[in-house]
């Protein structure tokens, strides 16, 4: 069986390709490396034993790829993590945002729905519930309006195969609302890869910690939460990986029930900033240094997952503990800055 992977040189699309390998998959890769490099099909042929097929493509050229798929009409599903993803910078450039994970959106539905098989499954966010009213959040919980354009371009992107599965039987989707992924293959031959200074907790811990920057900006404490510090659904980037398998093979074996459906992926506890320092600090035997600042603009106070959806009728369940996960990422860290 065959899956096209876009995006797959990314941070948790190369996580998902060492899965989907693992699982007897075979894997062709678009990704037009703008944020990845080609290092990393080295790290998942190290993992795996097989190097995947990688087709530098930008999915943002319609006719280049319509060309992709005249030439690949045997694909079974598709994967789509192809997508821009900093929150900040999709407030200053809202129309590279769009066309980014919009436009790309539609022109790869469009040649899958001239294929055979149509299943296709879409990264999509917790960030789409905004502060939720209920905690823990579940798949029912209503959409809040978008913070920023990326998280509304993870809403349209979820009413997009809406409207186009109601149109289409054939067409069978599934969009994974992942929580806060982190971590790092445990061999270390694949991570993530932050450019410039990063925007998100983990690496910036782990970051600080190897010396790259001097101080952990923890983001308000009065907040109201046990200790004052926002709380977030921390779950490791390979139980993330793994959910995409499962989720395949559903569409794969026909056992959807709708063609449109929606699941959490995270692991169902909330930890908050301090208890993730101390996670790190536990696992790494270092101190990190951090101070406490004025909270930044956009965060809500907490998110964390109802997963009995994807328990029960994906039968997957995150594996890996806020340890696992922290150790990973400080493995992944080392290495990166030894190679
Ligand atoms: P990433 O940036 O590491 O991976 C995205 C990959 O897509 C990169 O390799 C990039 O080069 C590629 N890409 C971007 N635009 C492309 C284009 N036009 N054509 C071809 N390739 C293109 O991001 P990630 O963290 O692996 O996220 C994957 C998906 O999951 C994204 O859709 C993201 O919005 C979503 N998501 C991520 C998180 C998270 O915390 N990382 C949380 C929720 C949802
Ligand atoms: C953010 C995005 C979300 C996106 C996700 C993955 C926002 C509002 N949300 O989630 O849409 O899907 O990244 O890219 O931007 N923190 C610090 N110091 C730091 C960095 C973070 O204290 O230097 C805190 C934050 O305040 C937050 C927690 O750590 O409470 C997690 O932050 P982060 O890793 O950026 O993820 P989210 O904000 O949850």
């Amino acid at each position: 069986m065959k899956v096209l992977v876009t995006g797959g040189l990314g941070y948790i699309g190369s996580h998902t390709v060492v899965e989907l390998q693992l699982a007897g998959y075979d894997v062709v890769i678009i990704d037009n490396l703008s944020n990845s490099s080609t290092k990393v099909l080295d790290g998942i042929t190290k993992i795996t034993g097989t190097t995947p097929d990688f087709q530098e493509l930008d999915l943002r050229h319609q006719d280049r790829v319509r060309e992709f798929f005249k030439h690949h009409q045997n694909i079974d599903g598709i994967v789509h993590f192809a997508a821009s993803k900093a929150v900040g910078e999709s407030v200053e450039k809202p129309l590279f945002y769009y066309e980014n994970n919009v436009n790309t959106l539609v022109y790869v539905l469009q040649e899958l729905q001239k294929l055979k098989q149509q299943n296709f499954i879409f990264s999509s966010s917790c960030t789409v519930y905004g502060e939720a009213d209920m905690l823990p959040v579940n798949e029912d919980s209503a959409v809040k309006p978008a913070q920023s354009p990326y998280g509304n371009t993870k809403q349209i992107g979820e009413e997009i195969l809406k409207d186009t599965c109601k149109i289409n039987p054939d067409l069978k989707t599934v969009a994974l609302r992942y929580f806060n992924p982190i971590g790092a293959h445990a061999s270390s031959n694949i991570g993530e890869l932050p450019l410039g200074v990063p925007q998100n907790l983990v690496p910036y811990i782990t970051q600080t910690a190897i010396g790259l920057r001097e101080q952990l900006s923890v983001f308000g404490e009065d907040y109201p939460t046990e200790d004052g510090t926002c709380i977030r659904d921390y779950i490791h980037v390979v139980d993330v990986a793994k959910a995409h398998v499962v989720a395949l093979e559903r569409l794969i074996k026909k056992e959807q029930g709708s063609n449109f459906e929606v699941f959490n992926i995270g692991t169902g506890k909330g930890s908050s900033v301090l208890e993730v320092i101390t996670s790190f600090e536990r696992v790494s035997g270092q101190k990190l240094n951090y101070k406490i600042v004025d909270r930044r603009k956009g965060d809500v106070v907490a998110a964390f997952a109802d997963t009995s959806k994807a328990n029960s009728i994906l039968r997957w369940k995150a594996e890996y503990t806020l340890d696992d996960a922290m150790s990973d990422a400080w493995k992944w860290e080392q290495r990166l800055r030894t190679k």
